[in-house]
């Protein structure tokens, strides 16, 4: 899936000036990208408008198929949101089969893709634990899971690893950018290392997007370069 945005401008109501002044940014199919950038820089009101949790007010966001076919891309993706929302009272299991039931699956299937992906995250043995007893790294990964667990061809992720350390950060990256060379993941992150794991790394500054590497110009990346682990130094 290929997320293509052109001249995307954003401004909140009663605000001076705009976030986003002309986003141009062409995620190519199967591409991770970081986007990075200031605080306050605009990041999450791009994510928001990608997945359509704000309005557009001008400027086109598009996921495109293989097959050419052009949808928005909130139709075809998972959140990973910078607060985690997960149901309290439910299992963890629970909260990741969730995603699975967005993608169509029975209650067999979505409870064995659940166990499939806590363990992916590393969270195997917490299956049955309330989602309210779970540290906010748990938490964060049980979102992850969930959206994995989707199988939707496009993750929306902002600030995914905020809370996890490093070690833990890596495993799930492995899981949301490793594991599956054909799904496109867009992580706001402000991790230096998050970005290195990316295949395309953006900046938003002053209102627009800039390629600090990667990208369709970029030399394609065969996918056995993204198995896991590939690309990192020890
Ligand atoms: N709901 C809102 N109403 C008005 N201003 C907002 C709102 N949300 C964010 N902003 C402002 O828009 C700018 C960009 O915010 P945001 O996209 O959250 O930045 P980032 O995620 O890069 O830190 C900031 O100056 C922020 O204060
Ligand atoms: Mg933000």
């Amino acid at each position: 899936m290929r997320l293509v945005a052109r001249g995307v401008t954003f401004t909140y109501p009663h605000a001076q000036d705009p976030v986003l002044r002309g986003v141009d940014l062409d995620i190519p199919s199967g591409t991770s990208a970081a986007v990075m950038g200031p605080s306050g820089s605009g990041k999450t009101t791009l994510l928001s408008l990608v997945g359509r949790l704000l309005g557009m007010q001008g400027g086109a966001i598009e996921a495109i198929d293989a097959d050419g076919v052009v949808r928005h891309p909130y139709e075809v993706a998972a959140w990973v949101f910078q607060t985690v929302s997960l149901l309290p009272d439910r299992s963890a299991l629970d909260n990741v089969a969730v995603g699975a039931y967005l993608d169509g699956a029975d209650r067999d299937l979505a409870l064995r893709r659940a166990e499939a992906h806590l363990a992916e995250v590393g969270l195997a043995g917490r299956e049955r634990d309330s989602a309210r007893i779970l540290s906010g790294g748990e938490a964060q990964r049980v979102a992850i899971a969930r959206a994995l667990a989707s199988r939707r061809p496009l993750i929306l992720a902002d600030e995914p690893t905020g809370q996890l350390d490093a070690k833990t950060s890596a495993a799930v990256l492995d899981a949301m950018i490793g594991a599956h060379a054909e799904r496109t993941v867009m992580i706001v992150t402000h991790d230096p290392e998050v970005a290195d794991r990316c295949d395309m790394v953006v900046e938003l500054r002053d209102g627009e997007a800039h390629v600090l590497r990667g990208g369709p110009h970029a030399a394609r990346r065969t996918p056995s370069s993204r198995v896991r682990g590939a690309g990192v130094t020890p």
